[in-house]
This record gives structure tokens, sequence and C-alpha cells, in this order.
């Protein structure tokens, strides 16, 4: 009897100081001390070699072994096993991976630049659907019935008669803004627009355009050129020039088109510009005075001035980019080229 009581308080001492370390270890602990083999049950058999009149004593001193070895197992299972457990999965010793950092897409990244220079002229942004009817995207532009821009060539129609189309411009939008009839009107509006083109390097079947509109009392073509002007120089820098030359759009009188002197060779002549020192960025004119009647604006008492420019180009322009199906691919080593642009 005192020999079992001897061994229990050694075996004790032993448990006593039992660590794990891993889930491996934990295992071995509970095969060893209360496994089927196991010390306890082999402690517990020796119950029967106790004399009769110490059973009571014994047992008791077991059981209490028993209960004791059972507890440390569970304390080690909560302790050092969920210890183990976030040893394996996260070691806070070691440096954070790298996050990916998102970037705008370079023509969002022009897009906005064009609003925010606009906004502090007073130009507010006013946008339209992309499905148009005819009036708006031709007719009400006095776009004639046998205009060369209304050929199926160039524009996709949802349907025939009466026609719905996919828009060819944003000028749509100019119509829906004077048809509102709140004057000054004073707008940019930004939006995608289609064409039946052949994808190229330089045309595409979509791509984005911002349309410009003024309408008040005495607003000159001087004005056009001075918002123009101010507009370049925010967008290219201070020593970019600007020329117009004479244009022909049906909805604007007198028309014309903008240049701006080539920003690759300064205007000393190279191949982006063709050898000539400019590049076209823009349309723009006088909006014509049967444009103004056809949304019921008094073309005696106000004038106006629109424009027109590709948003793919003048994103190319400042980036350098040469191929305008980059920027319908997604391929993000050209996306993540702009992360330092924004
Ligand atoms: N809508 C023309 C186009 O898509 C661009 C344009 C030219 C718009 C002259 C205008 C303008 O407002 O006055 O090619």
């Amino acid at each position: 009897m005192q020999q079992l009581l001897d061994k229990i308080k050694a075996y004790s001492a032993q448990i006593e100081g039992a660590a794990v370390h891993s889930k491996e270890e934990l295992e071995a602990f509970r095969i060893k001390y209360l496994g089927t083999k196991g010390l306890v049950k082999t402690i517990m058999s020796e119950m029967k070699d106790v004399a009769t009149e110490q059973k009571k004593e014994a047992g008791q001193a077991l059981n209490e072994f028993k209960n004791y070895v059972e507890q440390k197992f569970e304390k080690l299972k909560l302790f050092d096993g969920n210890q183990v457990k976030v040893k394996q999965e996260v070691d806070l010793s070691l440096p954070a991976p790298d996050m990916p950092i998102g970037s705008r897409h370079p023509i969002s990244i022009v897009q906005n630049k064009i609003i925010s220079i606009f906004n502090r002229l007073g130009f507010a942004v006013a946008q339209g659907p992309e499905i148009e009817d005819d009036w708006h995207n031709f007719t009400a532009l006095n776009l004639p019935e046998n205009h060369p821009a209304r050929d199926m060539q160039d524009t996709f129609y949802l349907q025939e008669s009466p026609a719905w189309l996919l828009r060819t411009h944003t000028s749509s939008v100019q119509i829906r803004e004077m048809e509102k009839g709140v004057l000054p009107l004073r707008i940019i509006c930004p939006g995608r627009v289609y064409r039946n083109e052949t994808i190229s390097a330089r045309a595409h079947c979509f791509f984005n355009q911002v349309e410009g509109l003024y309408i008040a009392e005495n607003v000159s073509f001087a004005d056009l050129k001075q918002t123009l002007y101010f507009f370049v120089q925010e967008m290219f820098g201070q020593e970019v020039k600007i020329r117009f030359r004479p244009s022909y759009f049906p909805f604007t009188e007198p028309s014309a088109e903008m240049d701006i002197s080539c920003l690759i060779c300064g205007g000393s002549g190279c191949n982006v510009c063709k050898k000539t020192g400019w590049v076209e960025i823009l349309g723009c004119g006088m909006v014509h005075p049967q444009v103004l009647e056809n949304c019921n604006i008094d073309s005696e008492k106000y004038t106006g001035f629109a424009f027109g420019m590709g948003i793919e180009r003048i994103t190319m322009l400042k980036y350098q980019v040469k191929d305008l199906r980059l920027f319908s691919e997604n391929d993000t080593r050209f996306l993540d080229q702009f992360i330092a642009a924004i």
C-alpha cells in the first residue's frame, strides 16, 4: 500500500512538470497517461494487490490521481494546445505581405482632370443616356437626313423605326440640356459614345468624349478661345500653344478645329505630329442658330459656343500612349503604370 502511494506521488510530480509543444506531444501525453495501456490504467490494476482494509484509502488516492491526470490533460489541451495552434498560423514577428494598390484607369484620371478644370470656370457636369433617339443625336443638331454621319456604317442602330441608336457623340446631351430651358447654361458632358468602326490602334467602336456648352447673352468666339486656351494650359502646361483652323460641323457656325503644339517635339516636327508641329485635339464653334431654335431658345437674344473632344486622344497625348486598344484591354501591366498619376 505504501508502495502504491509512493508511486502515485512520484508520478504526480512527473506529470506536474509536463509540457507539450505540439499536437503530437499532446497526443503522446494522452497515450502515455490516459490511454488504454496508459499509466492510470496500469496503476489502477494494482488495486487488486492491496489488502482489503486498505482498499478504501487506496481507491481514494487512485481516483484523485486519475482526476489530477485528466485535469492536467485538459489544461495542456487548452493552454499549450492553443498556443501551438496560434504559433503555426500567424507569426506576428514576420513583416506583413505587400498590399497591392489599385489604380484609377487613365481615362478616369484624365476625365476627372478635365471636369475639375472646367469646374473652376463655372461649368457643371451634365449627363445623358447612351441609348438615344434620332432627334437628340442627329436632327436637333442640324444633321440633315442624308448626312454621311447618319450612314449605317458609323452608327449602331438598335431599332430602325422609330430609330433607337447608341449615341455617336455627346453632343446629344447639349440638346437635352438646352431643352430644359434653364439659361444661362454652362455645362460639360463627359460620357461614352459608340461608332461602327474597325478597331485599330487609332480607332475603336466605343470611346469617351467630353462635350462643352455655354449659352448666355453676348457669348462670343473670343470667349470660346479663351476658355479652351485656359483648359489646354491647365491640362498640358503653360508653354503649350494653340491654333484654330476653320472647319465644318452642322451644329456650329462658324466651326473650327483646335490644334495644340506637339508635346513630343515642342513644335519642331516629329512622327506624332506628322512633321507639322501641331496635333488636333477638338472640334468647336458657335452654336448654330437653328440648333438653338430647335430647343426653343431665342437665337436673337442668346448665343453660345460648344466644343467636343475625345478623352482617349487627350490621354494618349498626355501620357504618350500609342495604341487606343490598351484602354479597353484591362492589362494590369499597363494600368499599374498610372498608380502614381492620380
Ligand atoms: N460631336 C463632334 C464629334 O463627335 C465633336 C464636336 C465638334 C462637338 C464641334 C461640338 C462641336 O460641340 O462644336 O466629332
